[in-house]
């Protein structure tokens, strides 16, 4: 009788207890809570986009080509500019070397992509921490652009797609540092933690891009992520010269990206109305592998997978029109270039095309100075991973790890590396893995100063050099 007496008043304890942090949870969370249902009934929620290309630099069209093309689809589905924010670096349009001045095009058939697409963020002004600042709506810290920013409420859905080379851990940006994948999920989990919205769709194209959200990205924060690749394989470019298909012949670059192209133009022949983002994610994954291992990427997903039963109009919009479905060129393997070969892919294109002599011997020089940079990037780490850590440099975590646990180690080690051997370029991210092996491996700062110094001591920079281009960490 006595333990029945003590259950029910703790019981009674406990409905006091929850009685008071309700209470408590009132007033103004309460209200929240209200008017946030009334606003879901009476479809008071907004589609906030923020569309990021990565790169700058003639060779690079086709990030800033995927990014003009997303646009294109978001305000077609009916998104409104006020809640599309854009960076990029915009000096593709009227580059000398665009065939189509003032256009940009994202497939050999294509349409101009370009028009009507709004400079919020462009030149010197596509930062790490401008997209960080915008996507935290923090209009004060904003600099240079247009000033627009993420003014969302918890009630609305963000889609958010960036096309650009990238590393283990980081996503390339025109301007340095580079985005780390730690800044990035700091800034999303404080987005999180301040209810600015509901739920948010990410799509990224980079090499490496499965780094940034793998063992990163907790399930908890209401967002879904595909990414071109896995954690260790690079991403691939397509309408490119000579390939299949390839770009028209006035073109000397790639038009777009494979997984880029796959999503975007899946998009625009379904009705997004009822196509579920599963659905996108599984066509998108078929075409990027491309009928092939090797020449192919493995689409991934991240995060709260149970979104991906939406439809893509959620994040999308739509438009309700009719499609021009093209089943049989689908899923057809596509000609593509390594992201970190195409630049010097498209200066071959120029090489073979060019009649002038000087022209010819100025691309060439160009082209060994890249190759013979490379050669040195590739050889500095390995002597310097040698010598730190043996064999183990090339290890890989186990699947569903963080690339690293010291970010901060990371960066140093970056930027260690960049003053003594020069800047890491975009064809060096891929070197981000070794040096978050060593930083995993507990080596002390003053090893890896060490061996960094002795490695690259007679090395002249020239125009790498970080102090001219700055940091990427
Ligand atoms: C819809 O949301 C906007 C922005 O938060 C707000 O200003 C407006 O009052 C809301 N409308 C309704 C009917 O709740
Ligand atoms: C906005 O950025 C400024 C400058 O970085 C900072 O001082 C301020 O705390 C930020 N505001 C919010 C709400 O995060
Ligand atoms: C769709 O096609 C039908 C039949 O060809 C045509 O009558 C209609 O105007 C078209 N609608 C749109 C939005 O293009
Ligand atoms: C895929 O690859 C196989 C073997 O290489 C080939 O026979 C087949 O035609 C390819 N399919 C497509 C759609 O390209």
């Amino acid at each position: 009788m006595a333990k029945w007496t003590m259950v029910f008043q703790l019981n009674l304890l406990l409905l006091i207890f929850l009685v008071i942090r309700l209470s408590e949870a009132s007033g103004h969370n309460m209200f929240n809570m209200f008017r946030s249902i009334k606003d879901k009934q009476e479809g008071n929620i907004t589609i906030w986009a923020i569309l990021v290309a990565g790169s700058k630099g003639y060779d690079n069209y086709r990030h800033q080509a995927d990014v003009c093309h997303a646009y294109q689809i978001l305000t077609r589905g009916g998104l409104k500019d006020e809640n599309i924010i854009v960076f990029m670096y915009d000096d593709i349009a009227n580059d000398p070397s665009n065939p189509r001045r003032g256009v940009i095009i994202n497939n050999p058939k294509g349409s101009d992509v370009y028009r009507g697409v709004p400079k919020d963020y462009t030149g010197k002004s596509v930062t790490a921490a401008n997209l960080y600042d915008v996507l935290l709506g923090n209009k004060t810290a904003v600099k240079g652009g247009s000033g627009k920013v993420v003014a969302s409420n918890r009630n609305d859905k963000i889609f958010i797609y960036y096309s650009d080379h990238g590393g283990p851990g980081i996503l390339g940006m025109p301007n340095m540092p580079f985005v780390y994948a730690n800044d990035l999920i700091k800034v999303l989990k404080t987005m999180h933690a301040r209810s600015t919205y509901d739920e948010m769709v990410i799509y990224v194209e980079a090499c490496e891009s499965g780094s940034i959200f793998e063992g990163m990205l907790p399930e908890d924060l209401n967002i879904y992520v595909t990414t071109a690749s896995s954690s260790i394989e690079n991403s691939w470019a397509t309408y490119c010269p000579d390939t299949k298909p390839p770009s028209p012949p006035e073109f000397d670059t790639c038009l777009g990206d494979l997984y880029s192209i796959s999503w975007m133009e899946d998009s625009e022949s379904e009705d997004l109305r009822h196509e579920t983002l599963e659905q996108q994610y599984l066509k998108v994954k078929k075409r990027t592998y491309n009928n092939n291992s090797y020449q192919g990427s493995h689409v991934m997903e991240y995060g709260a997978l149970r979104i991906n039963k939406e439809t893509v109009s959620v994040y999308q919009g739509s438009t309700p029109r009719n499609l021009s479905v093209n089943p049989g060129s689908y899923f057809s393997s596509m000609g593509v270039v390594d992201q970190r070969n195409a630049d010097l892919y498209s200066m071959w294109q120029k090489y073979k095309k060019s009649t002038e002599e000087s022209q010819k011997k100025e691309l060439l020089k160009k082209i060994n100075e890249i190759k013979s940079y490379r050669v040195h990037l590739d050889r500095s780490v390995d002597m310097i991973s040698n010598y730190l850590l043996g064999s183990r440099h090339r290890s890989v975590r186990k699947e569903g790890l963080a690339l690293v646990d010291d970010w901060e180690c990371l960066k140093s080690m970056v930027q260690t590396f960049e003053t003594h051997c020069g800047s890491l370029t975009q064809y060096g991210m891929k070197h981000t893995r070794t040096f978050a092996n060593i930083c995993n491996s507990g080596v002390s700062k003053k090893a890896v100063d060490e061996a960094v110094k002795e490695t690259c001591s007679s090395h002249i920079m020239g125009k790498w050099d970080p102090k001219i281009v700055g940091y990427s960490a």
